[in-house]
This record gives C-alpha cells, sequence and structure tokens, in this order.
C-alpha cells in the first residue's frame, strides 16, 4: 500500500520506517527542511535501536523524503499524522500543527483517503479533523478520519511496533477500518507467506512478543481515548509505586521487596513498577496533564491525575532533599552525574527529571561533571558550558563529592565498583533509580542512599531512619 506519514519526528520516523519494512511505500514528509537533507543523506536524528538499520534498508527506495504535503496525498491511500502536539500553558495539547496539516491535506484529496491520528490528541480531535477537510469543500465520500494511537516506547520504539502488544485502530466506518487492516496485514495475519514474522530478515523478536499482533477496532473516540488512558494509568502506576517507596523510607521497609510481592500477583504485574526520580520524556507529563483538560471539559474533574503529577513533582523534590542531607551544603561542592536522558536507552532530554535535577543543584552552587552515553549533545544545547561533560562514568566520579545516578542506564548498573570507589573523593552513592544493591554498595565501601530503601554506610549499620523522609538536611 501507499502510505504518507506527515512529521518525521520520534513517533513519524519510526512508524515510517516500519511501515516499509512491512513492506508498504512510504512517503515521510516534514517542513524542516534541515532535517529532510540530513534524512536523505542517511543521517538518523535520534538515538533509537534498530532505526538505523530500517533508514538503510529502505531509504530511496520504499521510503522517500519530501516537503510536499498535498503530492503524498494524492499519491498515498493513507496519511498518518504524526506532527508535534506541545502543551499549552493551560496543559491542554496544543493541535494547531494538527489542523494546518489537515487543511492542507484537503485540498488534495481526490480520490478515497484515510487520515489517520497518530500523534496523541484528545478525544474529538478526529471530529475537528473531519470538519475542516469538509470546510475547505472536500467530497465527504472521498474520506474518513481514523485514530491509530502509538504505544512506542522511545529506546524500543521499533520493536514496540512490529512486535506490539496491541493494534487499536478506531474508524467510523467499515471501509477505514479495512484500509487499516490491510496495513498491519503483515503483523495480524496467521498464514506464514505474509507474516513478517516468518520472513529471513524481520527485526529480531524482543521477550514478551506477542505473534500475531492482536488488532482491535474501536470507534475513534475510543482509540484517542485508549491513548491517553494508557498513558494515564502507566503514570499512575509509576507515582503509586513511589508514593509507596516514601512510606517505606518513613518506615525502614524495602521497596524492592514490596514490588516484589505486589506486583507477582497477576492481577497487578511487575512492571512500571520500578520507584525513582519520577516518569518524565515527551508523553507521559504531557498526557497526563491533556488528558486532564480533556475529562475537565468533558464535565469531569479528574483529580487523581492531579495527585499522579504532584507525587512526580514531589519525587524530585524528594530526592533533591536527599542529596543535601548526604552532603550538607552544595555551595563548591563537585558532585559526579551519571545520566541526563528522561530514561535509559534514548537520547532524549524532553522533561529529563535528571535535566531538571542537574539545574536545580547548579542553582545551589553545585559544580557538576556528567556522564550520559547517548544525551550530552542535547544537554549542552541547553546547559551550554554551565556543567562539564566528561566521557565515562569513572571520569564523571574523579575527585566528586559525591556520584549521582539519574537515569537507568544498563551500563550504569554494571559498573567496576572497586575502580568507582577509587575515583570518587569520598565513596558516596546517591542513586535515584536503584540501580544496585545497597548491602553491595556497603561492602563496596560507600555509603549509598537510594529511593524507598534504607541508606546504608560501609560499616553495614543502615543510616538513621528518617522519619519525615529525607528532609532533614540544612539546604544553604
Ligand atoms: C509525536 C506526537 O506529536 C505526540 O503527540 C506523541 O505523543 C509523540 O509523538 P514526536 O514524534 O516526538 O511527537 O514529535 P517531534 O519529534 O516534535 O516531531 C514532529 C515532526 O513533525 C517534526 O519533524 C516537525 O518538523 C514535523 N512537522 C511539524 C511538520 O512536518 N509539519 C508541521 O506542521 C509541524
Ligand atoms: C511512553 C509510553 O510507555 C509509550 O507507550 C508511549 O506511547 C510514549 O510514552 P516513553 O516516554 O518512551 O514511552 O518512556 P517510558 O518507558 O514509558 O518511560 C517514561 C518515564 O517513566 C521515564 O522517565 C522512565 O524513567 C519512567 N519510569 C518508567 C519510571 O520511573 N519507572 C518505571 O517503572 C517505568
Amino acid at each position: 500500500m501507499r502510505i504518507a506519514v506527515v512529521g518525521s519526528g520520534y513517533v513519524g520516523l519510526v512508524a515510517g520506517a516500519c511501515f516499509a519494512d512491512l513492506g508498504h511505500d512510504v512517503i515521510l514528509v516534514d517542513n524542516d527542511q534541515h532535517k529532510l537533507v540530513a534524512l536523505r543523506n542517511g543521517q538518523v536524528p535520534i538515538h533509537e535501536n534498530f532505526l538505523p538499520e530500517l533508514l538503510n534498508r529502505h531509504r530511496g527506495r520504499r521510503l522517500q523524503f519530501s516537503d510536499d504535503l498535498q503530492e503524498a496525498v494524492r499519491q498515498s491511500a493513507a496519511i498518518f499524522v504524526a506532527v508535534g502536539t506541545p502543551p499549552t500553558e493551560s496543559g491542554e495539547a496544543d493541535l494547531s500543527y494538527v489542523e494546518s496539516v489537515a487543511r492542507e491535506i484537503s485540498g488534495a484529496i481526490e480520490s478515497y483517503k484515510v487520515i489517520v491520528e497518530k500523534s496523541t490528541v484528545p478525544v474529538y480531535t478526529s471530529d475537528w479533523v473531519r470538519k475542516i477537510i469538509l470546510r475547505n469543500g472536500t467530497n465527504p465520500e472521498l474520506f474518513d478520519v481514523a485514530s491509530n494511537p502509538e504505544f512506542l516506547r522511545e529506546g524500543t520504539a521499533v520493536t514496540d511496533f512490529l512486535f506490539p502488544d496491541r493494534i487499536v485502530v478506531g474508524c467510523d466506518s467499515e471501509r477505514s477500518a479495512d484500509v487499516l487492516r490491510e496495513i498491519y496485514a503483515p503483523l495480524t495475519c496467521t498464514n506464514k507467506e505474509d507474516s513478517y514474522y516468518q520472513r529471513a530478515d524481520s527485526i529480531p523478536q524482543p521477550d514478551r512478543a506477542t505473534i500475531p499482533a492482536p488488532l482491535f477496532v474501536t470507534t475513534t473516540k475510543s482509540a484517542e481515548l485508549i491513548k491517553h488512558a494508557s498513558n494515564a494509568f502507566l503514570a499512575m502506576k509509576i507515582s503509586f509505586i513511589n508514593a509507596v517507596a516514601s512510606v517505606c523510607e518513613s518506615v525502614g521497609a524495602n521497596v524492592n521487596q514490596v514490588v516484589q510481592g505486589i506486583g507477582t500477583d497477576s492481577r497487578i504485574g511487575p512492571r512500571f513498577l520500578n520507584p525513582g526520580i519520577g516518569y518524565g520524556g515527551s508523553c507521559f507529563p504531557k498526557d497526563v496533564m491533556a488528558f486532564r483538560a480533556v475529562a475537565r471539559e468533558s464535565g469531569y474533574e479528574f483529580r487523581l491525575l492531579d495527585e499522579v503529577m504532584r507525587i512526580n513533582e514531589e519525587q524530585r523534590q524528594r530526592f533533591l532533599r536527599k542529596v543535601r542531607s548526604a552532603l550538607w551544603t552544595l555551595r563548591g561542592k563537585h558532585l559526579g552525574v551519571l545520566g541526563l536522558a528522561f530514561k535509559g536507552g534514548t537520547d532524549d532530554i524532553r522533561e529529563s527529571p535528571a535535566v531538571f535535577l542537574v539545574q536545580a543543584l547548579l542553582q545551589e552552587g553545585g559544580k557538576i561533571t556528567a556522564y550520559d552515553p547517548a544525551a550530552m549533545e542535547r544537554t549542552q544545547e541547553i546547559l551550554g558550558s554551565g556543567i562539564r561533560y566528561a566521557n565515562s562514568a569513572y571520569e564523571a566520579a574523579q575527585g566528586a563529592d559525591a556520584l549521582l545516578i539519574l537515569t537507568e542506564w544498563e551500563e550504569f548498573a554494571n559498573l567496576d565498583l572497586s575502580r568507582l570507589r577509587s575515583e570518587l573523593r569520598y565513596p558516596i552513592v546517591i542513586d535515584g533509580r536503584n540501580l544496585y544493591d545497597p548491602e553491595v554498595m556497603a561492602a563496596h565501601g560507600f555509603t549509598y542512599y537510594s529511593v524507598g530503601r534504607a541508606a546504608c554506610h560501609p560499616d553495614g549499620v543502615p543510616a538513621a531512619t528518617l522519619k519525615n523522609g529525607p528532609g532533614n538536611g540544612t539546604k544553604k
């Protein structure tokens, strides 16, 4: 099938490359000329596993890059809209890019097309897109608007796309549902010849893949809600466990044990129960706010979501208090920082709790040397020379008064602890991602603070239980 994908950001680029890998002819449209030139020249603008392979495989063949949206619409049966939907000041999603794309598309519809929302948008957006296209004089018989939300995690977006838990297709007509079923047929069909999974060159299957992928057809409104509700639920799971971690700190329990105990209940499940410094990224913060705004507009005060956001914000403050209580004053202290990306496996620093914490520590007079395997260049664009950048985790630790772990990169969980200790000026590690076992850290001579577990000292004596959380350190 011929497909256009509008917007070649994190979502559009991955979707376009994956559609090409499924065998479709894809035109990726973007209005950013620099991005188009870079993509045509073989550059990969984001750090994403398997994306370079897919772009190499299909660039110039099944995957074309263009700035001509109308021509792409004329040539395609389905147009996936994946332009940005950033939050406005009041927390609603800014849909102006979606609207301008809808307006432009309308001028090029000469035969039947399915316009598919891929960006995360509030419920009713499909109605608006439809109205805009009709307002511009398009024959209603010539198009349908559908919603096909993405559930792609950065870092594993390609395998999330090709091996999804489910594919949700929101369509208000059988005709548009058929087009989307056909597009995803290589992932959903059971016959060997047509299945993507039977191909010798398919991307390797991750653990826990559901094959073939289930596809649900819903109304467009339900599909729009499924996306917001999924992300809000996952954010709630993280805030829930962060709140439990705070109780663990107050009573001297171990949150890891609690997670194991509750996560093995199959009704709850162990995933997305890692406590830490709170969720970040381009989706959860924005989507929780947008879902709350949509609910309010429809007459429902979704206060649970306020609390999810409040706990998330509080989690960063708790971590800052932990740093202060470990180091007393911060002015002039040298801090090694491991991790700047909003999570491991990506170079994305949008809404990164790590970058937020670095900025807060700088404001308190700390001197920072940071290392991140992928996100240093992007951080430099924001923080400039305000911090030093190291070439390795050990270099970041050199001569530091303490080491802070802020992103859950796998390599940070496998450091040579003896070497790390010898690099640090004082053997203090404050881990915002619980990458280490406190007893192991104490045995290696560290004073180790983490989230939802008692702090440990080298002599094996847990630090005094912090009655009111780690709020007793003096802030200078
Ligand atoms: C997208 C969705 O917008 C968001 O709702 C979802 O939750 C996550 O995926 P992302 O892919 O991260 O976000 O967006 P971004 O990296 O900003 O890319 C958007 C692309 O669209 C950019 O390359 C931009 O140049 C392009 N664009 C934007 C257009 O081509 N036309 C426009 O009118 C606006
Ligand atoms: C998310 C959704 O998972 C994906 O389905 C979607 O549609 C896009 O948004 P992403 O933002 O890439 O994906 O990252 P995700 O892996 O969900 O992590 C989000 C944030 O939560 C990160 O900051 C991460 O560190 C944090 N997190 C995640 C936790 O703090 N604990 C966890 O257990 C899981």
